[in-house]
């Protein structure tokens, strides 16, 4: 089992009243990339700036490399880097001048070390040009690359794929699965965009309204959804035939007009059927389609609060 980097326990933030983020436990492994996925206003900010020291828990502890936040903060946050807002840079300054100027503000950084952290990012060709002339996305890996200068374990990236183009997007997946995969790195980066952490990471973490629903691997995600099917069906009454399913089935229905739409085990479509006809509702037509991480994502972050295991 690999080393667990970050060791998030019952973590918790209240504001005013509120539970912004509630009771929230989790660990980033070294050498995996973990997705923290939430549609906006989640808590997704909240816990990422509790995780850097920037804002008090409410409840709750944090372990950084073993150190606590509470208790040892400033070797916590040393084993950190990250970027929670934009990019900080001198724009008039060449991307290196900005690399060193950061760099005088620790202790022990060599040139060496920026050489280094600068042909990590692959930025060795264009780095002694001004950051006025860099892309987002090359902003974007200068600002990685500062925050690697003082040897961090973990990265955290809070949405840092916003605003960039889709090339700008694939070269930032490819980056951070190699820091992850090559140099061991944990990458923690959080997101409301499913597809993109279906792409790049190793687990994934869904959090609605303050609270993490569900952890799993990738593969665990996909397992999860095999055998499961998504049906859309045109019936004669859509209220009744919603009531009924719900009751027999206790499965979640929509429904819109004359359309119902759930997800359901493959086995249980004949079922359907007979039930329906039953309760002399015609299925005028039908639609059958695989059900997609998509559809599990949206159940989740809308009936949140349920604990799905
Ligand atoms: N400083 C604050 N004071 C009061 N409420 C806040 C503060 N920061 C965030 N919130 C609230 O906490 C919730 C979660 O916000 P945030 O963590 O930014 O979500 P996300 O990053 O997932 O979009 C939101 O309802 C937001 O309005
Ligand atoms: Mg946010």
């Amino acid at each position: 089992m690999a080393e667990v980097v970050l060791d998030v326990q019952n973590l918790t933030k209240i504001y005013g009243k509120i539970k912004r983020v509630d009771n929230v436990s989790f660990q980033v492994y070294a050498g995996e990339v973990f997705g923290f996925l939430g549609p906006n206003g989640a808590g997704k900010t909240t816990t990422i700036r509790m995780i850097s020291g920037l804002a008090n828990m409410s409840e709750g502890e944090i372990f950084i490399a073993g150190h606590s936040i509470k208790k040892n903060f400033k070797k916590a946050v040393s084993c950190l880097g990250g970027i929670i807002e934009n990019p900080e840079m001198y724009k008039y300054m060449t991307g290196y001048d900005n690399m060193k100027y950061y760099a005088s503000l620790y202790d022990g950084i060599t040139e060496e070390d920026i050489r280094d952290v600068v042909q990590l990012v692959k930025m060795e060709n264009r780095i002694h040009e001004k950051v006025k002339k860099y892309s987002l996305g090359m902003r974007q890996r200068v600002g990685i690359a500062q925050s690697l200068l003082h040897h961090p374990r973990i990265l955290i990236l809070d949405e840092p794929t916003n605003g960039l183009d889709p090339a700008g997007i694939h070269e930032m997946r490819d980056f951070l699965k190699m820091l992850a995969h090559e140099r061991g790195y944990s990458v923690f980066i959080s997101s409301h965009i499913l597809t993109e952490m279906q792409l790049l990471c190793d687990r994934v973490g869904i959090i609605a309204n303050g609270k993490l629903l569900a952890v799993k691997s990738m593969d665990e995600w996909t397992e999860a959804l095999e055998g499961s099917v998504n049906l859309k069906m045109n019936v004669s009454d859509a209220v009744k035939a919603k009531e009924i399913i719900t009751e027999e089935f206790k499965i979640s229905v929509y429904a819109n007009k004359s359309l119902i739409n759930f997800t359901i085990a493959s086995e249980l479509v004949p079922e359907i059927s007979k039930t329906l006809a039953r309760n002399d509702i015609a299925v005028l037509s039908m639609y059958t389609g695989e059900k997609s991480l998509e559809d599990t994502f949206l159940e989740l972050t809308s009936t949140a609060g349920t604990a799905i295991k």
